[in-house]
Protein backbone atom coordinates (compact mmCIF):
# COMPACT_ATOMS: atom_id res chain seq x y z
CA UNK A 1 0.00 0.00 0.00
CA UNK A 2 1.20 3.60 -1.17
CA UNK A 3 1.93 6.18 1.89
CA UNK A 4 -0.89 8.27 1.50
CA UNK A 5 -0.61 12.18 3.34
CA UNK A 6 -2.86 15.29 3.27
CA UNK A 7 -2.17 18.36 1.53
CA UNK A 8 -4.45 21.29 1.75
CA UNK A 9 -5.09 23.57 -1.05
CA UNK A 10 -6.69 27.15 -1.16
CA UNK A 11 -9.44 27.30 -4.18
CA UNK A 12 -8.99 30.91 -4.94
CA UNK A 13 -4.94 30.75 -5.47
CA UNK A 14 -3.49 27.58 -5.12
CA UNK A 15 -1.27 28.06 -2.60
CA UNK A 16 -0.33 24.67 -0.32
CA UNK A 17 -0.48 24.13 2.86
CA UNK A 18 0.58 20.88 5.65
CA UNK A 19 -2.67 22.39 7.88
CA UNK A 20 -5.92 23.82 7.17
CA UNK A 21 -6.53 27.54 7.58
CA UNK A 22 -10.14 29.43 7.53
CA UNK A 23 -8.43 32.52 5.61
CA UNK A 24 -5.49 31.88 2.92
CA UNK A 25 -2.34 33.71 4.26
CA UNK A 26 -1.23 34.07 0.46
CA UNK A 27 -4.71 35.58 -1.08
CA UNK A 28 -6.55 36.79 2.06
CA UNK A 29 -9.55 34.41 1.18
CA UNK A 30 -11.64 32.74 3.53
CA UNK A 31 -13.26 29.19 3.42
CA UNK A 32 -10.93 28.28 0.50
CA UNK A 33 -9.02 25.69 1.92
CA UNK A 34 -9.97 22.02 0.15
CA UNK A 35 -8.11 18.71 1.75
CA UNK A 36 -6.66 16.44 -0.44
CA UNK A 37 -5.27 13.26 -0.47
CA UNK A 38 -1.92 12.60 -1.63
CA UNK A 39 -0.06 9.45 -2.59
CA UNK A 40 3.22 10.32 -1.30
CA UNK A 41 4.97 7.80 -4.14
CA UNK A 42 3.10 9.27 -6.80
CA UNK A 43 4.74 13.07 -5.37
CA UNK A 44 8.42 11.78 -5.59
CA UNK A 45 7.52 10.17 -8.97
CA UNK A 46 6.15 13.24 -10.76
CA UNK A 47 9.34 15.18 -9.55
CA UNK A 48 11.04 16.75 -12.51
CA UNK A 49 14.35 14.90 -13.23
CA UNK A 50 17.43 16.78 -12.16
CA UNK A 51 20.58 15.95 -13.72
CA UNK A 52 23.12 17.45 -11.82
CA UNK A 53 22.56 19.99 -9.01
CA UNK A 54 26.20 21.92 -9.41
CA UNK A 55 25.95 25.38 -8.85
CA UNK A 56 28.02 27.43 -12.13
CA UNK A 57 29.30 30.62 -12.59
CA UNK A 58 26.64 33.20 -14.18
CA UNK A 59 29.66 34.66 -16.61
CA UNK A 60 30.46 30.65 -17.51
CA UNK A 61 26.68 29.74 -18.73
CA UNK A 62 26.44 29.42 -22.10
CA UNK A 63 23.08 30.43 -24.15
CA UNK A 64 21.77 30.07 -27.20
CA UNK A 65 19.91 32.94 -28.87
CA UNK A 66 16.32 31.84 -28.17
CA UNK A 67 14.67 30.56 -31.90
CA UNK A 68 11.44 31.05 -31.48
CA UNK A 69 8.75 29.54 -33.78
CA UNK A 70 6.55 31.75 -36.06
CA UNK A 71 2.66 30.84 -35.71
CA UNK A 72 1.89 32.77 -38.98
CA UNK A 73 -1.02 34.59 -36.75
CA UNK A 74 0.68 37.87 -36.44
CA UNK A 75 -1.86 39.17 -33.39
CA UNK A 76 -0.93 35.64 -31.70
CA UNK A 77 2.89 36.14 -32.23
CA UNK A 78 2.67 39.56 -31.10
CA UNK A 79 1.61 38.16 -27.88
CA UNK A 80 4.26 35.64 -27.83
CA UNK A 81 6.92 38.31 -27.49
CA UNK A 82 6.65 41.41 -28.37
CA UNK A 83 8.53 43.78 -31.34
CA UNK A 84 11.49 44.44 -28.48
CA UNK A 85 11.91 40.44 -27.79
CA UNK A 86 10.90 38.75 -31.14
CA UNK A 87 8.07 37.05 -31.82
CA UNK A 88 6.89 34.00 -31.65
CA UNK A 89 6.80 30.58 -29.99
CA UNK A 90 9.38 29.49 -27.81
CA UNK A 91 10.65 26.16 -28.28
CA UNK A 92 10.22 24.09 -24.76
CA UNK A 93 7.71 26.54 -23.25
CA UNK A 94 3.94 26.00 -21.57
CA UNK A 95 1.57 28.67 -22.43
CA UNK A 96 -1.77 28.74 -20.44
CA UNK A 97 -4.91 30.22 -22.82
CA UNK A 98 -7.82 30.54 -20.56
CA UNK A 99 -10.69 32.52 -21.07
CA UNK A 100 -14.57 31.97 -21.14
CA UNK A 101 -16.25 29.39 -22.65
CA UNK A 102 -17.45 29.83 -26.26
CA UNK A 103 -15.32 32.45 -26.41
CA UNK A 104 -13.19 30.83 -29.47
CA UNK A 105 -10.01 29.19 -28.06
CA UNK A 106 -10.29 25.70 -29.53
CA UNK A 107 -10.93 27.51 -32.57
CA UNK A 108 -7.87 29.80 -32.18
CA UNK A 109 -5.65 26.50 -31.06
CA UNK A 110 -6.84 24.79 -34.11
CA UNK A 111 -5.98 27.97 -36.69
CA UNK A 112 -2.90 27.78 -35.27
CA UNK A 113 -2.39 23.89 -35.42
CA UNK A 114 -3.47 24.45 -38.91
CA UNK A 115 -1.21 27.24 -39.54
CA UNK A 116 1.87 24.83 -38.65
CA UNK A 117 0.85 21.73 -40.03
CA UNK A 118 1.45 23.63 -43.46
CA UNK A 119 5.20 24.05 -42.21
CA UNK A 120 5.31 20.01 -42.21
CA UNK A 121 5.02 20.33 -37.92
CA UNK A 122 3.59 17.37 -36.07
CA UNK A 123 0.85 18.39 -33.70
CA UNK A 124 -0.84 16.50 -31.43
CA UNK A 125 -4.02 17.94 -30.47
CA UNK A 126 -5.14 16.34 -27.22
CA UNK A 127 -8.91 16.82 -26.39
CA UNK A 128 -10.76 15.90 -23.33
CA UNK A 129 -14.33 17.41 -24.54
CA UNK A 130 -14.64 17.09 -27.86
CA UNK A 131 -14.70 13.75 -30.38
CA UNK A 132 -12.82 13.45 -33.63
CA UNK A 133 -15.92 14.19 -34.99
CA UNK A 134 -16.71 17.58 -33.51
CA UNK A 135 -12.92 19.04 -34.21
CA UNK A 136 -13.01 17.82 -37.88
CA UNK A 137 -16.30 19.55 -38.27
CA UNK A 138 -14.82 22.56 -36.97
CA UNK A 139 -11.20 22.26 -38.93
CA UNK A 140 -13.86 22.24 -41.56
CA UNK A 141 -15.64 25.25 -41.18
CA UNK A 142 -12.07 27.28 -40.84
CA UNK A 143 -9.85 25.63 -43.99
CA UNK A 144 -10.33 24.02 -47.47
CA UNK A 145 -10.46 20.50 -47.87
CA UNK A 146 -6.66 20.83 -49.58
CA UNK A 147 -5.22 21.88 -46.12
CA UNK A 148 -7.16 19.04 -44.24
CA UNK A 149 -5.75 16.33 -46.53
CA UNK A 150 -2.28 17.50 -46.82
CA UNK A 151 -2.48 18.77 -42.59
CA UNK A 152 -0.04 16.90 -40.22
CA UNK A 153 -2.16 17.15 -36.99
CA UNK A 154 -3.34 14.04 -35.17
CA UNK A 155 -6.19 13.79 -33.08
CA UNK A 156 -6.72 11.84 -30.05
CA UNK A 157 -9.93 12.24 -27.85
CA UNK A 158 -8.93 10.86 -24.31
CA UNK A 159 -9.20 12.26 -20.85
CA UNK A 160 -6.20 10.05 -19.65
CA UNK A 161 -3.21 12.28 -19.66
CA UNK A 162 -0.83 9.29 -19.12
CA UNK A 163 -2.36 7.51 -21.54
CA UNK A 164 -2.07 11.03 -24.52
CA UNK A 165 1.16 11.15 -22.86
CA UNK A 166 2.76 8.12 -24.12
CA UNK A 167 1.43 8.49 -27.84
CA UNK A 168 4.08 11.51 -27.66
CA UNK A 169 7.33 9.44 -26.47
CA UNK A 170 6.36 7.37 -29.46
CA UNK A 171 6.13 9.82 -32.11
CA UNK A 172 7.89 12.91 -32.80
CA UNK A 173 5.95 15.62 -32.24
CA UNK A 174 6.86 19.28 -32.81
CA UNK A 175 3.53 20.89 -30.92
CA UNK A 176 0.89 19.61 -27.96
CA UNK A 177 -2.36 21.51 -27.67
CA UNK A 178 -4.03 20.34 -24.35
CA UNK A 179 -8.07 20.97 -24.44
CA UNK A 180 -8.84 21.45 -21.82
CA UNK A 181 -7.07 20.71 -18.70
CA UNK A 182 -10.04 20.65 -16.88
CA UNK A 183 -11.24 17.74 -18.71
CA UNK A 184 -7.87 15.70 -18.50
CA UNK A 185 -6.78 13.64 -15.65
CA UNK A 186 -4.83 10.80 -14.41
CA UNK A 187 -5.71 7.61 -12.51
CA UNK A 188 -2.79 8.48 -10.72
CA UNK A 189 -4.35 11.05 -8.34
CA UNK A 190 -7.28 11.36 -6.43
CA UNK A 191 -10.48 14.00 -7.63
CA UNK A 192 -12.19 14.16 -10.50
CA UNK A 193 -10.52 15.66 -13.68
CA UNK A 194 -10.48 19.34 -12.94
CA UNK A 195 -10.20 19.07 -9.29
CA UNK A 196 -6.74 20.83 -7.52
CA UNK A 197 -4.59 17.70 -7.53
CA UNK A 198 -5.89 16.61 -11.06
CA UNK A 199 -5.02 19.79 -12.22
CA UNK A 200 -1.43 20.47 -10.65
CA UNK A 201 -0.64 16.65 -12.08
CA UNK A 202 -1.42 17.04 -15.62
CA UNK A 203 0.01 20.57 -14.84
CA UNK A 204 3.54 19.29 -13.67
CA UNK A 205 3.30 16.10 -16.53
CA UNK A 206 2.88 18.28 -19.57
CA UNK A 207 5.70 20.69 -18.30
CA UNK A 208 8.38 17.84 -18.06
CA UNK A 209 7.33 16.56 -21.59
CA UNK A 210 7.48 20.15 -22.73
CA UNK A 211 11.16 20.56 -21.68
CA UNK A 212 12.52 17.09 -22.23
CA UNK A 213 11.31 17.12 -25.58
CA UNK A 214 12.08 20.78 -26.02
CA UNK A 215 8.27 21.48 -27.74
CA UNK A 216 5.98 23.86 -26.93
CA UNK A 217 2.59 22.85 -25.22
CA UNK A 218 -0.73 24.87 -24.97
CA UNK A 219 -3.06 23.78 -22.39
CA UNK A 220 -6.34 25.15 -22.47
CA UNK A 221 -8.16 26.43 -19.37
CA UNK A 222 -11.61 27.10 -19.00
CA UNK A 223 -13.16 30.01 -16.64
CA UNK A 224 -16.18 29.95 -15.43
CA UNK A 225 -19.06 32.62 -15.40
CA UNK A 226 -18.31 33.85 -11.95
CA UNK A 227 -14.50 34.55 -12.93
CA UNK A 228 -13.49 31.44 -10.75
CA UNK A 229 -9.93 30.49 -12.27
CA UNK A 230 -9.29 28.01 -9.58
CA UNK A 231 -7.43 25.80 -11.69
CA UNK A 232 -5.82 28.33 -14.66
CA UNK A 233 -4.62 29.85 -11.13
CA UNK A 234 -2.62 27.37 -9.95
CA UNK A 235 -1.74 26.31 -12.78
CA UNK A 236 -0.33 29.94 -13.64
CA UNK A 237 2.88 29.16 -11.33
CA UNK A 238 3.84 26.53 -13.34
CA UNK A 239 4.30 27.50 -16.96
CA UNK A 240 5.96 30.18 -18.35
CA UNK A 241 3.52 32.27 -20.52
CA UNK A 242 -0.16 32.79 -19.29
CA UNK A 243 -2.51 34.20 -22.00
CA UNK A 244 -6.32 35.68 -21.54
CA UNK A 245 -8.45 35.63 -24.60
CA UNK A 246 -11.97 37.89 -23.79
CA UNK A 247 -14.34 39.39 -25.74
CA UNK A 248 -17.46 40.69 -26.76
CA UNK A 249 -19.53 37.60 -27.20
CA UNK A 250 -22.09 40.31 -29.69
CA UNK A 251 -19.38 42.44 -31.53
CA UNK A 252 -17.29 39.30 -32.29
CA UNK A 253 -13.60 41.08 -31.58
CA UNK A 254 -11.18 38.96 -29.64
CA UNK A 255 -8.79 40.39 -27.68
CA UNK A 256 -5.79 38.23 -26.39
CA UNK A 257 -3.97 39.09 -23.38
CA UNK A 258 -0.57 37.99 -21.82
CA UNK A 259 -0.51 38.24 -18.08
CA UNK A 260 2.79 36.30 -17.43
CA UNK A 261 4.90 35.67 -20.35
CA UNK A 262 8.95 34.23 -19.29
CA UNK A 263 9.85 35.28 -22.95
CA UNK A 264 8.39 38.81 -23.54
CA UNK A 265 6.45 42.24 -23.09
CA UNK A 266 3.27 41.31 -21.43
CA UNK A 267 1.42 44.73 -22.39
CA UNK A 268 1.47 43.64 -25.93
CA UNK A 269 -2.25 42.67 -27.47
CA UNK A 270 -3.63 40.49 -29.77
CA UNK A 271 -6.88 41.55 -31.52
CA UNK A 272 -9.13 39.54 -33.79
CA UNK A 273 -12.37 39.12 -35.08
CA UNK A 274 -14.25 36.20 -34.95
CA UNK A 275 -16.08 35.73 -38.11
CA UNK A 276 -17.32 32.57 -39.84
CA UNK A 277 -14.39 31.16 -40.72
CA UNK A 278 -13.08 31.39 -37.48
CA UNK A 279 -10.33 33.97 -35.44
CA UNK A 280 -9.03 36.57 -38.69
CA UNK A 281 -6.72 39.36 -37.77
CA UNK A 282 -8.02 42.75 -38.55
CA UNK A 283 -5.96 44.66 -41.18
CA UNK A 284 -5.76 47.76 -40.09
CA UNK A 285 -6.26 47.55 -35.96
CA UNK A 286 -5.66 51.45 -35.52
CA UNK A 287 -9.14 52.37 -37.17
CA UNK A 288 -11.14 49.56 -36.01
CA UNK A 289 -12.32 50.77 -33.19
CA UNK A 290 -13.80 53.93 -35.10
CA UNK A 291 -17.75 53.51 -36.16
CA UNK A 292 -18.26 57.01 -37.29
CA UNK A 293 -16.33 59.29 -40.11
CA UNK A 294 -18.28 62.04 -39.96
CA UNK A 295 -19.16 64.65 -36.88
CA UNK A 296 -21.97 63.67 -34.32
CA UNK A 297 -23.54 64.44 -31.31
CA UNK A 298 -21.99 62.53 -28.11
CA UNK A 299 -18.88 60.94 -29.73
CA UNK A 300 -15.31 61.58 -30.09
CA UNK A 301 -12.33 59.42 -30.02
CA UNK A 302 -9.25 58.85 -27.87
CA UNK A 303 -6.22 57.01 -28.57
CA UNK A 304 -5.16 54.17 -25.84
CA UNK A 305 -1.69 52.56 -26.17
CA UNK A 306 -2.10 49.04 -26.26
CA UNK A 307 1.61 47.67 -25.92
CA UNK A 308 3.71 49.29 -28.86
CA UNK A 309 0.73 49.97 -30.70
CA UNK A 310 -1.66 53.15 -30.31
CA UNK A 311 -5.11 52.55 -31.59
CA UNK A 312 -7.95 54.79 -32.06
CA UNK A 313 -11.14 54.22 -30.14
CA UNK A 314 -14.20 56.09 -30.23
CA UNK A 315 -16.55 57.09 -27.31
CA UNK A 316 -19.72 57.38 -27.60
CA UNK A 317 -22.17 58.92 -24.90
CA UNK A 318 -25.71 58.87 -24.72
CA UNK A 319 -27.57 61.73 -22.27
CA UNK A 320 -31.22 62.05 -21.67
CA UNK A 321 -32.76 63.34 -19.55
CA UNK A 322 -34.22 61.68 -16.48
CA UNK A 323 -37.12 61.47 -14.01
CA UNK A 324 -35.76 58.90 -11.88
CA UNK A 325 -34.53 59.93 -8.25
CA UNK A 326 -30.82 58.10 -8.69
CA UNK A 327 -30.41 58.69 -12.66
CA UNK A 328 -28.90 56.02 -14.78
CA UNK A 329 -25.30 55.54 -15.23
CA UNK A 330 -24.12 52.60 -17.51
CA UNK A 331 -20.76 51.78 -18.97
CA UNK A 332 -19.33 49.41 -21.33
CA UNK A 333 -15.76 49.32 -22.11
CA UNK A 334 -14.64 51.55 -19.39
CA UNK A 335 -15.04 51.08 -15.42
CA UNK A 336 -18.64 52.42 -14.20
CA UNK A 337 -16.84 54.15 -10.96
CA UNK A 338 -14.61 56.15 -13.35
CA UNK A 339 -17.62 57.32 -15.55
CA UNK A 340 -19.31 58.57 -11.60
CA UNK A 341 -16.26 60.09 -11.22
CA UNK A 342 -15.98 61.94 -14.06
CA UNK A 343 -19.65 62.83 -14.02
CA UNK A 344 -18.94 64.63 -10.91
CA UNK A 345 -16.16 66.48 -11.77
CA UNK A 346 -18.00 66.95 -14.90
CA UNK A 347 -20.24 68.72 -12.67
CA UNK A 348 -18.91 70.61 -10.52
CA UNK A 349 -15.71 71.72 -12.81
CA UNK A 350 -17.24 71.77 -16.07
CA UNK A 351 -19.99 73.44 -14.52
CA UNK A 352 -22.78 71.22 -16.70
CA UNK A 353 -25.99 69.51 -14.76
CA UNK A 354 -25.36 65.91 -15.23
CA UNK A 355 -27.53 64.49 -12.34
CA UNK A 356 -30.66 65.33 -14.44
CA UNK A 357 -29.59 62.96 -17.14
CA UNK A 358 -28.88 59.14 -17.71
CA UNK A 359 -26.19 58.51 -19.06
CA UNK A 360 -25.04 56.32 -20.99
CA UNK A 361 -21.56 55.70 -22.39
CA UNK A 362 -20.04 52.77 -24.67
CA UNK A 363 -16.92 51.68 -26.38
CA UNK A 364 -16.91 51.38 -29.35
CA UNK A 365 -15.80 47.69 -30.96
CA UNK A 366 -16.30 46.02 -27.67
CA UNK A 367 -12.49 47.38 -26.13
CA UNK A 368 -12.17 47.59 -22.91
CA UNK A 369 -10.26 50.17 -21.86
CA UNK A 370 -7.94 49.85 -18.76
CA UNK A 371 -6.32 53.60 -18.94
CA UNK A 372 -7.21 56.90 -17.81
CA UNK A 373 -5.97 58.65 -21.02
CA UNK A 374 -9.77 58.05 -22.24
CA UNK A 375 -11.23 60.13 -19.58
CA UNK A 376 -10.91 63.49 -21.32
CA UNK A 377 -13.00 61.82 -24.67
CA UNK A 378 -15.56 60.34 -21.98
CA UNK A 379 -16.02 64.08 -20.74
CA UNK A 380 -16.05 65.54 -24.36
CA UNK A 381 -18.64 62.86 -25.48
CA UNK A 382 -21.03 63.36 -22.36
CA UNK A 383 -20.49 67.27 -22.58
CA UNK A 384 -21.56 67.25 -26.34
CA UNK A 385 -24.83 64.63 -25.56
CA UNK A 386 -26.11 67.05 -23.17
CA UNK A 387 -24.92 70.07 -24.93
CA UNK A 388 -26.46 68.95 -28.29
CA UNK A 389 -23.35 69.43 -30.19
CA UNK A 390 -21.86 67.50 -32.31
CA UNK A 391 -17.97 67.21 -32.37
CA UNK A 392 -15.89 67.89 -35.67
CA UNK A 393 -13.45 65.10 -35.60
CA UNK A 394 -12.35 65.38 -32.14
CA UNK A 395 -9.63 63.62 -30.49
CA UNK A 396 -9.10 63.68 -26.75
CA UNK A 397 -6.37 62.44 -25.08
CA UNK A 398 -5.66 62.63 -21.48
CA UNK A 399 -6.66 61.97 -17.72
CA UNK A 400 -8.62 64.14 -15.33
CA UNK A 401 -7.74 64.41 -12.40
CA UNK A 402 -10.54 65.90 -9.06
CA UNK A 403 -10.13 69.05 -9.40
CA UNK A 404 -11.17 69.84 -13.10
CA UNK A 405 -7.06 69.63 -14.57
CA UNK A 406 -6.09 67.77 -17.57
CA UNK A 407 -3.14 65.85 -17.46
CA UNK A 408 -0.74 64.42 -19.53
CA UNK A 409 -0.26 60.68 -20.29
CA UNK A 410 2.57 58.33 -21.49
CA UNK A 411 3.59 58.32 -24.83
CA UNK A 412 1.33 61.23 -25.56
CA UNK A 413 3.40 62.90 -28.55
CA UNK A 414 3.05 59.60 -30.30
CA UNK A 415 -0.95 58.99 -29.33
CA UNK A 416 -1.26 62.62 -31.10
CA UNK A 417 0.76 61.47 -34.26
CA UNK A 418 -1.36 58.93 -34.85
CA UNK A 419 -4.39 60.93 -34.12
CA UNK A 420 -2.96 62.92 -37.24
CA UNK A 421 -2.13 60.35 -39.60
CA UNK A 422 -6.27 59.22 -39.66
CA UNK A 423 -6.94 63.23 -40.33
CA UNK A 424 -8.31 64.18 -37.49
CA UNK A 425 -7.08 68.07 -37.04
CA UNK A 426 -8.73 68.75 -33.65
CA UNK A 427 -6.97 67.40 -31.10
CA UNK A 428 -7.10 68.27 -26.95
CA UNK A 429 -4.86 66.99 -24.58
CA UNK A 430 -2.93 68.75 -21.78
CA UNK A 431 -0.84 70.28 -24.86
CA UNK A 432 -3.90 72.60 -25.14
CA UNK A 433 -6.45 72.57 -22.39
CA UNK A 434 -5.68 72.56 -18.87
CA UNK A 435 -8.86 72.19 -17.40
CA UNK A 436 -12.36 70.42 -18.64
CA UNK A 437 -14.25 73.52 -18.24
CA UNK A 438 -11.97 75.16 -21.50
CA UNK A 439 -12.81 71.64 -23.39
CA UNK A 440 -16.95 72.09 -22.26
CA UNK A 441 -16.68 75.88 -23.40
CA UNK A 442 -15.03 74.92 -27.07
CA UNK A 443 -18.48 72.35 -27.62
P1 LIG B 1 -14.84 27.65 -29.42
O1 LIG B 1 -13.53 27.76 -30.08
O2 LIG B 1 -15.46 26.29 -29.36
O3 LIG B 1 -14.78 28.27 -27.93
P2 LIG B 1 -14.05 27.74 -26.61
O4 LIG B 1 -13.11 26.66 -27.00
O5 LIG B 1 -13.36 28.96 -26.04
O6 LIG B 1 -15.13 27.25 -25.70
O7 LIG B 1 -15.79 28.71 -30.16
C1 LIG B 1 -17.12 28.65 -29.97
C2 LIG B 1 -17.86 29.77 -30.65
O8 LIG B 1 -17.22 30.33 -31.77
C3 LIG B 1 -19.17 29.22 -31.12
O9 LIG B 1 -20.18 29.99 -30.54
C4 LIG B 1 -19.15 29.33 -32.60
C5 LIG B 1 -18.13 30.39 -32.85
N1 LIG B 1 -17.41 30.18 -34.13
C6 LIG B 1 -17.52 31.13 -35.14
O10 LIG B 1 -18.21 32.14 -35.00
N2 LIG B 1 -16.83 30.94 -36.32
C7 LIG B 1 -16.08 29.83 -36.53
O11 LIG B 1 -15.49 29.70 -37.63
C8 LIG B 1 -15.98 28.85 -35.48
C9 LIG B 1 -15.15 27.62 -35.67
C10 LIG B 1 -16.65 29.07 -34.31
MG1 LIG C 1 -13.22 24.64 -26.47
Amino acid sequence: MAKSSSVFVCSNCGNESAKWYGKCPECGEWNTFQEFKVDASVKTKSRIDIEEAKPKKLGEISTHPIQRISTNIKELDRVLGGPSTGSGLVPGSVILISGDPGIGKSTLMLQLALNLSKNKKNILYISGEESEGQISHRAQRIANQKTLSNSSISIISSTDIDQVLHAVSREKVDLIILDSVQTIGSNEVTGFPGSLPQIRYVGMKVSQVAKKNNIPVFMVGHVTKEGVVAGPQLLSHMVDVVLYLEGEPLTGTRIIRSFKNRYGDTSEVGIFIMDEKGLSEITEVESFFIDTKKSAIGSSVTVVQEGSRPILVEIQALAIKSNLSFPRRVATGISEKRLEMLLAVLQKHGRLNTYDYDIFVNVVGGLKIAETASDLSVIASIASSIKSKPLTKTVAIGEVGLLGEVKSVLQLDKRILEAKKFGFKNIYSARNVSSILELVKNI
